[in-house]
């Protein structure tokens, strides 16, 4: 199958499509089966390629992985064994998950190798917290000349008090899958609270751990020393749920998507509102429409849970090149991801992009050069182009903005949307999209 896209825009996205358990939970919760001594079931697994790529990482290490359809995954750590370094490197391609393996391979083999990771170019995305809540709770961290790094456990893994400088996803799930089985108690403050971490607590809870998140985010972790299997339902994709949310705004379209759920979409509901967008809550899902009429400008900063998520801002972004007035998007969370912006000017948006911090969040990046504010000047009237995905979240976008153009686009790239968005061919097709592989 070639990696292009030819996409016939101009018409609506109208329809009906079921969504799936969230890539960005699924991934850890199977990382998780790594310190269980019976086998896990997961359910609602989507069918992406970064499922691939995690069932690939386990295997390697000695974990079997079975894809039992409705019933979901059947993984059996009951024969964890080393992994030969060169493979993992090899396997882990452009994944990040890598590093969330070290906490459950110390525990179960006492050391782990982790390549130099990759994941989407949105800006430098150093793994320093990670390695330093290793180091607290006594890992030794070994660079490799040859490039990546070995972490050991000599003396095992014992809790200890950690404050993150910034509430990091990936640095929180490192603590939770680091500090269940350490000996002892560990504080961790300045937490993330993503919902997919509370259902990563929710799994640990299921294998036996004891965790408790306090208000402020304080979460504090009771070591045991037995973790059993679980069985557990991933929560809904809210990332997949607010990208087709988003092409149906922009597309003056109405789509019903099944299983996305209220509760974790309270923060995006209330902007996709305000733009004038409109939706209706059902107990299987939530559905999205252009009303008709101008869409409102808006003014938005993104921020870690339970503020506006980064990765709901680039399909937003092209809605808002359909909104009139001037929307200004300020993004605190990456420091580079506006990169994907330079396709819609080609199709004729208007958007600049600022160093400068245009909203009163707390940022790490204001002064330092990075283009991470965005003004977009709208309704601009989208024409076709000749465009390459930059990113999973940026290409998804371009993807929209091919659809709502009027014209014959050709996407390239496209295998990288694969990464996150299940099934996403079949699914503009049953929501009347006229696309075809290029
Ligand atoms: N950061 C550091 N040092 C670290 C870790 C993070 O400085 O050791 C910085 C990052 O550079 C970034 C910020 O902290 O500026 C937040 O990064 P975080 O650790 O929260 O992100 P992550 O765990 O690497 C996950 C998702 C991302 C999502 C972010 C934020 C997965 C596999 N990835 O990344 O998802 O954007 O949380 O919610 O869970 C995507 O799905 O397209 C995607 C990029």
């Amino acid at each position: 199958m070639t990696d292009t896209l030819i996409v016939h825009g101009g018409s609506p996205l109208n329809g009906r499509i079921r969504l799936r358990g969230a890539k960005n939970f699924v991934s850890k919760a199977m990382v998780a089966s790594l310190l269980g001594h019976t086998p896990s079931r997961l359910r609602n697994v989507p069918a992406i390629r970064d499922v691939g790529v995690v069932t690939g990482l386990l295997e390697l290490h000695g974990v079997s992985v079975h894809d039992q359809g409705e019933d979901g995954l059947l993984l059996d750590p009951s024969e964890v064994e080393r992994a030969h370094s060169a493979d993992i490197d090899a396997h882990a391609g452009t994944s990040r998950i890598p590093i969330l393996l070290c906490g459950p391979l110390l525990h179960r083999l006492g050391e782990a190798f982790i390549p130099d990771l990759g994941g989407c170019r949105i800006g430098d995305r150093p793994i320093n917290y990670h390695l330093e809540s290793l180091r607290r709770f006594g890992a030794v961290v070994d660079k490799l000349p040859g490039g990546g790094i070995r972490i050991t456990a000599p003396d095992g893994l014992r809790g200890t008090k950690i404050e993150l400088e910034y509430p990091s996803v990936g640095a929180t799930e490192q603590v939770l899958l680091t500090a269940v089985r350490a000996e002892g108690v560990t504080e961790l403050k300045n937490s993330a609270i993503e919902p997919e971490i509370l259902d990563l607590i929710a799994v640990l809870q299921k294998m036996g751990a004891i965790i408790s998140v306090d208000t402020d985010r304080v979460i504090r972790i009771e070591g045991v020393d037995r973790l059993e299997g679980y069985d557990h339902y991933a929560l809904t994709d809210r990332i997949e749920a607010a990208s087709w949310a988003c092409a149906a705004l922009a597309t003056k379209g109405d789509v019903f998507l099944e299983g996305a759920t209220q509760p974790e979409m309270m923060t995006f509901l209330n902007v996709f509102r305000k733009v004038g967008g409109r939706f209706d809550v059902r107990q299987d899902g939530i559905r999205f429409w252009h009303p008709g009429g101008d869409l409102s400008s808006i003014v938005l900063e993104t921020d870690v849970h339970p503020g506006f998520m980064t990765d709901w801002q680039q399909p937003l972004v092209v809605a808002l090149t359909q909104a009139s007035g001037l929307s200004i998007v300020h993004e605190t969370v990456y420091e580079q991801r506006f990169g994907f912006t330079d396709a819609l000017r080609e199709m004729g948006a208007t958007i600049q992009v600022y160093r400068e911090c245009l909203g009163g969040a707390p940022c790490r990046f204001g002064q330092r050069n990075f283009l991470h504010s965005a003004v977009v000047s709208g309704p601009s009237k989208l024409h076709s182009a000749e465009i390459t995905v930059p990113d999973l979240r940026g290409g998804f976008s371009h993807l929209i903005a091919a659809l709502a153009a009027e014209g014959t686009s050709k996407v390239h790239g496209i295998g990288l949307i694969d990464r996150g968005y299940e099934h996403f061919g079949d699914k503009l097709a049953a929501l009347g999209a006229m696309v075809e592989r290029g």
